[in-house]
């Protein structure tokens, strides 16, 4: 029995197994609560059930056993299409949800259920155009877009609906540089707006700078949860998930090889930086001491 109170998380998933129709078990035993404005990463290897959890939560996947609760209330008496007015998901594979004729018309329909008259509609979606830098193509066929621009615009026809619970399956994937930098604005601007944020994510770099919290995934089970800064730099767990240690935990790890021994304290980027700093600020003084 639930207890109501301000702290419920938003999502709470209890006990939830899955096993696909031809036998393959992809969720074992999740249980996993994510508060209201938060932002989660999802990581682990190929296969371990990542996007299986995702669809779970606008019920395109309905668990083996187990509850869902949004918003304290059990998804399985929601339907898809009630589910999706409040989480948004983004599907690894932008063309698996765009299906209109034009750019425009993708956005239009988007917004079809949110009953605006129609020089409401025009002005709205003008403006999700312009905002993701998708007028130019609005007469053009989502297929004739690059893969940039049709995750884009696959970003936009849902973030246009404003669902409260954003879910990015693999965003960064192919992405180029400025592409990833216009994505974390866009994130950053949805956290502020006080949405909650999922993320599932192979971007080792991606997630230790801009991710709060993460789950590691192995096998349909989550076997990791924390700080993701502390679930990236445990060298066990990222073997285990097929990831490469963070940039800044090998330069550490380097470091303490040839006797920086105080080194290992420094966690995150600005910690290593601020160290190194320091120590070549001591070295100066010496040196000008000298
Ligand atoms: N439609 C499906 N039918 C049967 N098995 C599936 C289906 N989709 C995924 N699986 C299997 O379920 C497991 C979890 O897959 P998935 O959730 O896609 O993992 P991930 O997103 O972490 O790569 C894998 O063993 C995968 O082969
Ligand atoms: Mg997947």
């Amino acid at each position: 029995m639930l207890t109501i109170s301000k702290d419920l998380p938003l999502i709470i998933i209890e006990d939830v197994d899955y096993v696909y129709p031809n036998g393959t078990v992809a969720l074992k035993n999740i249980n996993l609560n994510v508060h209201k404005g938060e932002m989660l990463g999802i990581m682990g290897k190929n296969g371990a059930g990542k996007t299986t959890l995702i669809r779970t939560l606008n019920g395109l996947i309905r668990p083996t056993s187990g509850d869902i609760y949004i918003n304290n209330e059990n998804t399985n008496s929601k339907s898809i299409a009630e589910l999706s007015k409040n989480i948004g998901l983004i599907f690894q594979n932008p063309s698996h949800q765009l299906f209109a004729n034009s750019v425009e018309d993708e956005i239009n329909f988007s917004l079809k259920n949110l009953y605006l008259n129609k020089e409401e509609l025009q002005i709205k979606t003008n403006e999700i155009l312009k905002n993701f830098n998708l007028d130019k193509y609005r007469d053009r066929s989502p297929l004739n877009l690059s893969g940039g621009e049709s995750k884009k615009l696959a970003i936009a026809s849902i973030i246009c609906r404003a669902p409260e619970i954003l879910v990015f399956d693999e965003p960064t994937l192919g992405q180029d540089a400025r592409e990833i930098e216009s994505f974390i604005k866009l994130i950053n601007t949805e956290k502020e707006e006080g949405k909650t944020i999922i993320i599932i994510t192979h971007n080792v770099e991606f997630a230790f700078e801009f991710i709060p919290r993460t789950i590691l995934m192995e096998s349909g089970e989550i076997i990791a949860d924390g700080p993701t800064q502390n679930v990236l730099n445990n060298n066990f767990l990222t073997e285990r998930s097929s990831l490469i240690l963070p940039q800044t935990r090998q330069l550490s790890l380097a470091l303490q090889k040839i006797g920086f021994q105080d080194i290992n304290k420094a966690v995150s980027k600005n910690d290593i930086t601020e160290y190194l700093i320091n120590f070549l600020r001591n070295k100066t003084t010496i040196v000008q001491e000298e």
